[in-house]
């Protein structure tokens, strides 16, 4: 399978603090894969280095066959590269269809002047995607005003207007409602194949990970630990000990 994305030896520094220390991990396209590790190993900071958020101190990003590591967020989404948050970024005080718009504007680098706009061409796929995650019926409604699952949800569709060839999913289960777990990993996985998205997901949730990733690759203070199947993984004596000496 083609390589997707191809991270190589990427270092990044908080001050004193070494994030990522040289990690290097592959993303076949079509795939869904996994980052693990426990809390504080780098795995937030590894998708801001990828996705442009600031500048790596050493190694390179190569998405789609092209190195990306000189460039910024905007450029990068453009290129077919989105990710979602830990904290979600839903604008509380906007209705579902407009935080929608929003991102399909931010994916063209110009955020709030959609509010100006129409936007007619991102309606459509707006309103599908509403109905994709199951949040149609609230387009109307406040972001606010959904609950937490929901506006994960919205989120997750929000990363889809910008049509990515690659989506980074920082913790989507997190905070989530066991019951609805299920009906987003449906989701993630439905996107996956129907839509043609090649998934990398941040999951701490160790059975919802080895379900739905091909690949997983787990973190611990800030280098890989191990990566292989989910199976390869789980019975690495070296992740139950970063995880149990997390605890
Ligand atoms: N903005 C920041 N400034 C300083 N240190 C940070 C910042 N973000 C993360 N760190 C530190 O970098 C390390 C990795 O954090 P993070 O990438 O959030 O890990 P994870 O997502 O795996 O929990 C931790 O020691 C954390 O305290
Ligand atoms: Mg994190």
């Amino acid at each position: 399978m083609t390589l997707l994305l191809d991270v190589r030896d990427v270092t990044k520094r908080y001050g004193g603090v070494v994030a990522n220390d040289a990690v290097s991990l592959q993303v076949r396209e079509g795939e869904i894969a996994g980052l693990i590790g426990p809390n504080g190993s780098g795995k937030t900071t590894l998708f801001g280095a990828i996705t442009g958020a600031y500048p790596v101190d050493g190694g390179d990003v190569i998405f789609n066959g092209a190195s990306i590591s000189h460039l910024r967020v905007g450029p990068i989404v453009r290129q077919g590269l989105a990710r979602t948050y830990q904290q979600t970024r839903i604008y509380g005080e906007m209705t579902c269809m407009e935080n929608m718009q929003i991102s399909s504007r931010a994916s063209q680098g110009n955020v709030m002047s959609l509010l100006r706009l129409k936007a007619r061409g991102a309606q459509t796929r707006a309103e599908d995607l509403l109905s994709f995650v199951g949040l149609h019926e609230k387009r109307f409604e406040y972001g606010g005003r959904l609950s937490f699952g929901q506006q994960k949800l919205l989120e997750f569709a929000m990363a889809l207007m910008s049509e990515p060839k690659l989506l980074l999913l920082d913790e989507p289960t997190a905070g989530i409602n066991p019951t609805l777990i299920n009906g987003l990993i449906d989701r993630l996985q439905r996107a996956n194949k129907e839509l043609g998205v090649t998934l990398l997901v941040i999951e701490h949730n160790m059975r919802v990970i080895m379900n739905l990733a091909e690949h997983i690759t787990c973190l611990a203070h800030g280098r890989v630990l191990a990566s292989g199947t989910p199976d390869e993984v789980r019975n690495d004596p070296r992740v139950l000990d970063a995880y149990l000496g997390a605890q």
